[in-house]
């Protein structure tokens, strides 16, 4: 439900934190993607690596560049993939050949917009990158070509690290919280897709399922940069909806596996006092069907339900000789599926078949 395909060859930098991660690791890789040569190359070694590890839809950050787009898509249509990306809308507190110009950051959107959206099985996602790298201009034209474009997705981040929240606050002093500043800009609707939400109230849960608003969960990114950890039970109990996603380069593994058991590890932390036990279930539900409710593609792709698009993957529950014997000695399927959970990875994945 999340992932940036530039930050492919950042995975596993270290930083004290959010902020010095983007200062230090991710911006400056990212104004390399002004190259269209070079986004062509890394959106092929990421595009294999997805399906290597039986991945074959995301929803993914490109850069402010739109030959990124391009080159993203293209990528994506060659190997008739579903993929949703767009533009990175970004016209402050970044750096030069990262930072975009406003009015001509909007021109950019609609005009990929109009190129890519619907064509075949890519979708359009307009993507202002977080808060504080926007302006109030950029926002609300974000917000505009949101309304002017009802079934493209919106897709950003919130409230995911708590000095990045301080900052929201300063930079917005007159809304109520980090989820309001998007409500005040129209960018809270169906197929509005929020990576992290780790630090909301009830209220700004409530806010996200008022309006269709849904939370990309990205555990091994939030454990690996100590960004904090998702309150299931307060999504469930307020009825945000939510699926799993692997945010790489901030995400340490584009295996849905690793992706379901830190998901585990941080259900058992939780916020509230004693955490929960995920089912393996649901854990897988939270990364095919249940992604792809998220997503507003059900019926489309996720299940195996007759009529819909046959994507899917061919697991071996042997890959490894721990598995094969663990495997063989499940009762039932969640002993099943939580084996392939605690033990999985690429190995497992035997084939992948597309469309
Ligand atoms: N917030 C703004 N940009 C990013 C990003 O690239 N990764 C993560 N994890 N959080 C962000
Ligand atoms: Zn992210």
């Amino acid at each position: 439900m999340h992932v940036h395909y530039p930050q492919t060859d950042i995975i596993g930098a270290p930083a004290d934190g959010l902020l010095p991660w983007l200062e230090n690791y991710t911006f400056p890789a990212e104004t390399r993607f002004a190259q269209p040569a070079y986004a062509a190359e890394v959106a092929n070694v990421f595009f294999s690596e997805l399906l290597r590890h039986g991945v074959t839809t995301a929803l993914a950050f490109a850069t402010t560049h739109p030959a990124s787009v391009d080159a993203f898509f293209q990528g994506a249509q060659k190997r008739g993939l579903r993929m949703i990306s767009g533009k990175v809308l970004q016209d402050r507190h970044s750096p030069d050949g990262l930072r975009d110009e406003t009015e001509q950051s909007l021109i950019d959107s609609e005009t990929l917009i109009q190129r890519w959206h619907g064509q075949g099985r890519l979708g359009y996602a307009i993507t202002p990158r977080f808060a504080p790298t926007s302006t109030d201009a950029q926002l609300r034209g974000a917000g505009e070509l949101a309304a002017r474009n009802p079934d493209t997705w919106i897709h950003s981040h919130v409230a995911e690290n708590r000095d990045e929240v301080r900052w929201v606050r300063e930079l917005f002093p007159q809304a109520r919280s980090y989820v309001d500043v998007y409500r005040g800009f129209g960018l809270l609707r169906e197929r509005a897709v929020y990576a992290h939400c780790i630090h909301l109230d009830d209220a700004d849960r409530a806010l996200m399922r008022d309006t269709g608003a849904v939370a990309a969960v990205s555990p091994t990114s939030n454990l690996f940069l100590g960004s904090g950890f998702f309150d299931y039970e307060g999504a469930e109990r307020i009825g945000m909806r939510h699926g799993l996603a692997s945010d790489v380069g901030g995400g340490t593994s584009f295996s849905p596996f690793h992706t379901m058991l830190a998901a585990y590890y941080v259900g058992r932390e939780g916020q509230t006092k004693p955490g929960l036990s995920l089912a393996p279930s649901r854990l897988w539900w939270h990364h095919t069907g249940g992604a792809a409710r998220a997503l507003g593609l059900q019926g489309v792709i996720g299940t195996l339900q007759a009529g819909t698009e046959a994507d899917f993957v061919l697991l071996n529950p042997k890959a490894t000789p721990l598995l094969a014997r663990k495997t063989e000695r499940a009762q039932n399927l969640e002993e099943l599926l939580f084996a392939l959970i605690v033990l999985g990875d690429d190995r497992v994945v035997d084939q992948v078949c597309i469309a």
